[in-house]
């Protein structure tokens, strides 16, 4: 099992995102409902969390409820919330003891008032913590992040505030809810499905892909540790050869 000690401090991901998925399977194999996944999972992303920051990572996202979700059964739904509203309440203090912000990204306007208040009132209570961000998506998919990056972006070409042709990446980028974060080096996705669902398009586009079987409320620091491992023996080519690398490392 991987140990904190095995990491290359100097070699970590600034950013990691993580599609936390598996829940409903763990809790099915107990023989127990779907939210009793939902509840055990909030354990491992104490953990993580907690792990992350004691490494020295800056950025920390977690997919805990997508777009696609509110197609969910009510009852889920329903439970998914009042989990996420207890939950941000009762780790306030704790973000405040280890200096984690917390931000959110996603349709936030489109969660339940109880929810929306208490994750402001959590994000405003940590707001000046600086030696980690973490991140919640919520209510998140991609392509909805993306188009409402177009809206918002052609709403300023109209007022003549930037003209069309000087759109760029950075323009682009700006414009989405991960603004001002560097894009994840890592993605992590648990309980051994191979997809991206909807999460963060744009910002993975030279992202390492770290797939486990392990579901997600069985995933804890050793297996967090794990993942950055492998992603610590990779080649980030960005388009270039091996050669080029290697020179450059020497220099
Ligand atoms: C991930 O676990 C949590 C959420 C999507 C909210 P799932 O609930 O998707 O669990 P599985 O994939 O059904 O096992
Ligand atoms: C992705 O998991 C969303 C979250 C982890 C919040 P899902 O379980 O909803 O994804 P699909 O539907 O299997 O792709
Ligand atoms: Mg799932």
């Amino acid at each position: 099992m991987a140990s904190i000690s095995d990491i290359d401090k100097s070699k970590l991901p600034v950013h990691i995102a993580i599609i936390m998925d598996g829940n409903g399977r763990w809790a099915k194999q107990k023989g127990e409902h779907r939210i009793f996944g939902h509840q055990n999972g909030v354990a491992s992303v104490r953990d993580v969390t907690e792990a992350a920051a004691e490494l020295g990572i800056k950025y920390l996202t977690l997919y805990a409820f997508s777009t696609e979700n509110w197609n969910r059964p009510k009852a889920e739904v329903d439970a998914l919330m009042e989990l996420l509203v207890g939950t941000i309440h009762k780790e306030v203090p704790t973000l405040n003891k280890n200096k984690i912000r917390l931000n959110a990204i996603g349709n936030l306007r489109s969660l339940p008032g109880n929810c929306y208040k208490e994750l402001m009132d959590a994000i405003g209570q940590t707001s000046k913590n600086d030696r980690m961000t973490l991140v919640l998506a919520l209510s998140y998919s991609s392509k909805w992040e993306i188009i409402d990056a177009v809206k918002k972006i052609a709403e300023r070409a109209k007022k003549n505030e930037v003209a069309v042709n000087d759109i760029d990446e950075k323009i682009f980028s700006s414009a989405l809810c991960t603004h001002g974060m560097p894009d994840p080096e890592l993605l992590i996705r648990t309980s051994g499905e191979q997809r991206i669902s909807n999460f963060l398009l744009w910002q993975i586009a030279y992202a390492e892909l770290y797939f486990t079987e392990k579901l997600w409320p069985d995933f804890h620091k050793e297996e967090f540790y794990e993942a950055i491992l492998d992603y610590q023996n990779r080649e980030r080519r960005f388009g270039k050869t091996s050669e080029q690398i290697s020179a450059s490392n020497r220099q």
